[in-house]
């Protein structure tokens, strides 16, 4: 069975959505730990509440980014995690991390990539005047939300659009998509040439 470990800093939604998934048996695979650098994440809560493995890594205990990085690393050794997804996780990874698990690490980002990278994309969405926005599953590179793209969904921008409303519609899609391409990682269906993912089809199809 495939062991994940989930990065957060914040409310969960997403991890939420794969601990869903996994009970509905969308995802074969077990959460071996969640991950947080914020000692109050609500994630945490969740995680906690499902019996799931919970760590708090505290960035101020280490002396560079590197250290902390590193510190996360050996926690991914020793749970024997081979995906990590990072759901809402607020820290940049050094390129040691994103070196050591090429190719198996997931992020969700809240935009139609490579429109609008970094924070607060929905707000850049609307400054933009964009008429159709969404998500993306992407693997992780050295950069911010820049890796190969492994899927999208996209939702329309309404006229009269708050960044709440938009961010609302844009989440349900995370919470659809998210679990399907971790799925299709676990079926090693996903193959990643140069910057593209392309989808291997279902087994016996
Ligand atoms: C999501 O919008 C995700 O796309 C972004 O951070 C947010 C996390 O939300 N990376 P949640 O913690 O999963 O509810």
């Amino acid at each position: 069975m495939v062991r994940i470990a989930v990065l957060v800093s914040g409310r969960g939604s997403n991890l939420q959505a794969i601990i869903n998934s996994i009970e509905n048996k969308k995802i074969n695979a077990v959460i071996a730990v969640v991950i947080s650098d914020v000692q109050n994440a609500l994630a945490l809560e969740i995680a906690k509440e499902q019996g799931i493995k919970t760590l708090f890594v505290d960035s101020s205990k280490f002396k560079t980014r590197k250290d902390f990085d590193q510190n996360i690393i050996e926690i991914i050794k020793r749970e024997q995690a081979t995906l990590i997804c990072l759901a809402g996780f607020m820290r940049v990874l050094s390129e040691t991390f994103v070196k050591q698990f090429k190719n198996r690490i997931m992020n969700i980002h809240p935009s139609l990539l490579p429109s609008f990278p970094g924070l607060k994309a929905q707000n850049k969405a609307l400054d933009a005047g964009v008429k159709f926005s969404g998500c993306t599953v992407h693997f992780l590179d050295e950069g911010i939300d820049t890796g190969p793209i492994i899927c999208q969904a996209v939702v329309p921008v309404l006229d009269d659009d708050t960044v709440e409303n938009l961010s609302k519609r844009i989440l349900k899609e995370e919470h659809h998509i998210y679990p399907l391409a971790i799925q299709a990682f676990i079926e090693q269906r996903l193959v990643c040439i140069g910057r593209k993912v392309f989808w291997k089809n279902e087994k016996n199809t």
